[in-house]
């Protein structure tokens, strides 16, 4: 297991040239965003959607405002990880309910939880606020990356785009949402970037123990 996981991450890169020929099943796909769902987050608030993108005139309309990374139309999947705008509205409300219903309480049971959540929003600005839920949509996508893997599926994370043009593309403004990351999935293609040796720090370098 443990040499299973390291040779996934080795194998895995940040491809640039997919091949637009080698479709996931929806199988596949589904594990992949499974993993996004049962993501952590600060609270349990999950600060986000996982958009998947199909259809192929929008995914060329997203390629547009994206560099023109040609992963944007030619990977199998395209899923837009977008952050919730809405949290001081809505994310603690929704929290209580959600975990209410799993725990089969009341939603007035969780009355301290509610008290914390809405404390520690309530003390951070706007902007901070932002950067917070914008944050914990890191982690899923990190999640998925790891996924996709070990499961022999390519992927290539991208931040390479006008986030604003994305989500008038998609009319996530008005869903009370904003684009953070885009991850494509699928299998490479003719790509030299899968030949590059990792050029990453030493274990020691980003590693320490404090024994
Ligand atoms: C959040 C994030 C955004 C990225 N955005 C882009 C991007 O827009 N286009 C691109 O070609 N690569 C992008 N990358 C890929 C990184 O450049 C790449 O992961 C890094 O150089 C390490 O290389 P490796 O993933 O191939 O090991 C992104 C990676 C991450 C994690």
């Amino acid at each position: 297991m443990q040499d299973e996981i390291k040779k996934a991450l080795s194998w895995r890169y940040a491809v640039k040239t997919f091949d637009s020929s080698k479709k996931l099943s929806e199988s596949e796909v589904n594990t992949i965003l499974e993993s996004a769902r049962m993501a952590p987050s600060s609270f349990g608030v999950e600060p986000w959607k996982f958009i998947v993108v199909s259809n192929p005139e929008i995914r060329a309309k997203i390629r547009a405002v994206s560099y023109d990374q040609t992963k944007v139309t030619d990977a199998s999947h395209l899923i837009v990880i977008a952050r919730r705008t809405d949290i001081r509205e809505n994310i603690t409300r929704e929290l209580v309910e959600r975990t209410a219903k799993a725990q089969g309480k009341d939603v007035s049971e969780l009355k301290g939880l509610e008290d914390m959540v809405n404390g520690a929003i309530s003390y951070k600005s706007d902007e901070t606020l932002s950067a917070w839920a914008q944050s914990q949509t890191y982690i899923p996508l990190g999640m998925m990356l790891e996924t996709a893997a070990l499961l022999g599926i390519d992927t290539g994370p991208m931040e390479g785009f006008t986030a604003t043009e994305i989500d008038n593309i998609l009319g996530l403004k008005e869903k009370n949402l904003a684009t953070v990351t885009m991850l494509a999935l699928g299998h490479r293609g003719d790509d030299s970037f899968a030949e590059l040796p990792k050029a990453r720090r030493d274990f020691d370098e980003v590693v320490e123990f404090v024994n």
